[in-house]
């Protein structure tokens, strides 16, 4: 989370730039990004009590601004669009591991990225499941590859290797 927040404030994203955490889980990474001055924050999760404990926890905080609804992100709402930032931290490894056709829900997660992600918005995804050349192969409709973010790193056998990978993208058209 510190090296995704330490990136967009080094490109000076500005802090009201709207940020769509896709899959939020219990939204703590969108606390985060509250606490570090972003004030247009969006969390999306299909699951009802991820949600519900979402907004609870940003009551809890303080931080009521953060808004949350319940969408899946293979068929989106009319409403999700225009996005500048996307942030995915482990959902799209979620989708890969769905037993009912992966491959083509994978194709319906690049689609649905594209439709919501304005031209020019940046997508940041952290993945425990694929590489970067997995990942820029996935992303290449309608994306460009931007950088990779720094993850610690472990040795094996003499090799060294990273268990996370983290990239940035940029929607083009
Ligand atoms: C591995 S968890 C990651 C949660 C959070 N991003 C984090 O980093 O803690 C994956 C999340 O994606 C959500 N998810 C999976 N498939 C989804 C879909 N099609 N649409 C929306 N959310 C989805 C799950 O409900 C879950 O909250």
């Amino acid at each position: 989370m510190t090296r995704l927040i330490r990136w967009l404030e080094k490109q000076k994203i500005p802090l009201d730039s709207s940020v769509l955490d896709i899959g939020t889980g219990n939204g703590v990474l969108l606390v985060e990004l509250a606490k570090s001055g972003y004030t247009n924050l969006t969390g999306v999760d299909y699951c009802l009590s991820a949600v519900e404990l979402s907004k609870s926890i940003v009551g809890k905080e303080g931080l009521p601004h953060i808004k949350f609804q319940v969408e899946d992100i293979l068929n989106p709402s009319e409403e999700l669009s225009g996005f500048q930032v996307c942030i995915d931290k482990g959902t799209f490894d979620a989708i890969s591991l769905n037993p009912d056709n992966a491959a083509e829900k994978r194709k319906q997660y690049v689609k649905s990225l594209h439709k919501i992600l304005r031209p020019g918005g940046f997508f940041l995804i952290t993945s425990c499941n694929w590489t970067r050349e997995e990942l820029s192969s996935e992303f290449k409709e309608g994306f460009r590859f931007v950088e990779e973010l720094p993850t610690p790193t472990f040795c094996f056998g003499g090799r060294t290797g990273s268990s996370v990978t983290a990239l940035v993208f940029q929607h083009t058209t």
